[in-house]
């Protein structure tokens, strides 16, 4: 039977599309010549484009006050929906001072060239100051500047602008083009592959071991996967999103089927909120059309800010019909040499010394003295991209 498929519904029952196109983008785009500028942050250029995409429905904008607050103290728009990341646009105060409600505004990027790429526009609703140490100890459950995403937060602007937006170009110099969908491609793409149930997985990492272990685990019980590295900005010591996509590719073209899984890039920046960016990143991919979505251990941690298994207890403080989406729970995993496979704490009985473990800062170090990892950690192909991949990045940087 070809029964026609539905597909997941959005966060908030419809994909949002705030991006101009044709005649009324060319009308605008000539409007926009005059209008005051914002130079967008990386991480705003990211909100801008999954915002005009879907990718952030329900969202229509940047975020105003009353709906700033309601989910920095509640984790809930104004309306009750589930929403757990600010998304906002903050400016310098003597700047937003100069801007007039009511009025729109150009949202510019200002390209490696030193060019403007006018990106899109937003309708300023309000501008409103903010308590920085109230979102940080909120949403990153930490006042540490030593948090990536609290110095973040601390370091940008004191005024937030809020408002709806319109799309009228997309980032410049875009890397991985041919692996960008919007959510509205990927939804196309499986419902023409037939997936009913399909699981995300977000990662900021090249794949070892044990995320192999969890996405195939996830695969056994849904139709396809959708590897969905996050790609907009990371801190400076992870592993940059050029040398993961190698990584990536190289490890699906030799042990992964290739009609059940679809690699496609995820433009977000990392906030490293943990817990409430785990139900960000589940919701997101919700609106890209996924019905399941893989939480395992420290879900977009850093540090020791977060227990191992905050970023999923989290979900229990939603109530079963706020969340669409599934999520599915793994419990650390990692390679067991007496059992000879990737195995969790739920499945193996053997102790502390028959494991591997390999923290990022090993990792990292490995990596930069040109050591191939442990085969038990990592696939020799991802090792060898890794590798040759971070001298390149090291002479470059060097030059
Ligand atoms: S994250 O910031 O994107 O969460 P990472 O790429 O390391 O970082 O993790 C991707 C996903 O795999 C997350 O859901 C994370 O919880 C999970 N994960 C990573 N390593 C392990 C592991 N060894 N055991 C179980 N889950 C893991």
């Amino acid at each position: 039977m070809n029964r026609k498929i539905r597909g997941m519904t959005p966060h908030g029952g419809t994909l949002v599309n705030r991006i101009l196109t044709g005649t009324l983008r060319e009308a605008v785009l000539a409007e926009a010549a005059i209008l005051p500028k914002v130079y967008l942050s990386s991480m705003a250029m990211s909100d801008l484009e999954m915002i005009a995409t879907g990718a952030l429905s329900p969202l229509t904008g940047f975020m105003d006050q009353e709906t700033y607050d309601s989910v920095v103290e509640g984790m809930r728009l104004p309306n009750g929906l589930a929403w757990t990341i600010p998304v906002t646009l903050p400016v310098e105060k003597a700047f937003a001072a100069g801007l007039a409600v009511g009025n729109d505004i150009a949202l510019v990027e200002r390209t490696a060239a030193g060019q403007d790429n006018l990106m899109g526009i937003l309708s300023l609703r309000e501008k409103f100051a903010y308590d920085k140490e109230r979102e940080a100890r909120e949403v990153y459950r930490t006042t540490e500047e030593a948090h990536p995403g609290v110095a973040r937060l601390y370091r940008q602007g004191d005024i937030l602008l809020g408002g709806d937006i319109w799309l009228l170009n997309r980032p410049s110099n875009l890397p991985f083009p041919e692996f960008r969908k919007d959510p509205a491609e990927t939804r196309r793409y499986f419902a023409e592959k037939g997936w009913r149930r399909v699981v995300a997985f977000q990662t900021r990492n090249p794949i070892h071991r044990a995320h192999e272990y969890l996405q195939k685990v996830a695969m056994e019980v849904v139709d396809g996967l959708l590897l969905h590295p996050l790609v907009g900005e990371t801190k400076a010591d992870d592993i940059p999103a050029d040398v993961r996509m190698q990584s990536y590719q190289a490890v699906l073209d030799a042990y992964y089927p290739s009609d059940r899984v679809l690699l496609s890039v995820f433009p977000a920046a990392m906030r490293y909120a943990g817990p409430r960016e785990a139900i960000f990143h589940a919701i997101a991919r919700q609106n890209y059309g996924c019905t399941h979505f893989i939480v395992g251990r420290d879900h977009a941690g850093v540090g020791n800010y977060y227990g191992t298994y905050d970023a999923q207890h989290i979900f229990d403080e939603f109530e079963s019909d706020e969340l669409a989406i599934t999520p599915l729970f793994f419990e650390h995993a990692f390679y067991c040499r007496k059992c000879e496979a990737v195995v969790t704490a739920k499945t193996c009985p053997h102790g502390k010394e028959d494991h591997v473990f390999l923290s990022g800062t090993q990792v990292r170090k490995l990596l930069a003295e040109g050591k191939q990892l442990p085969v038990e950690f990592t696939r020799p192909e991802v090792s060898k991209v890794l590798v040759e991949g971070m001298k390149q990045h090291h002479a470059k940087a060097n030059n």
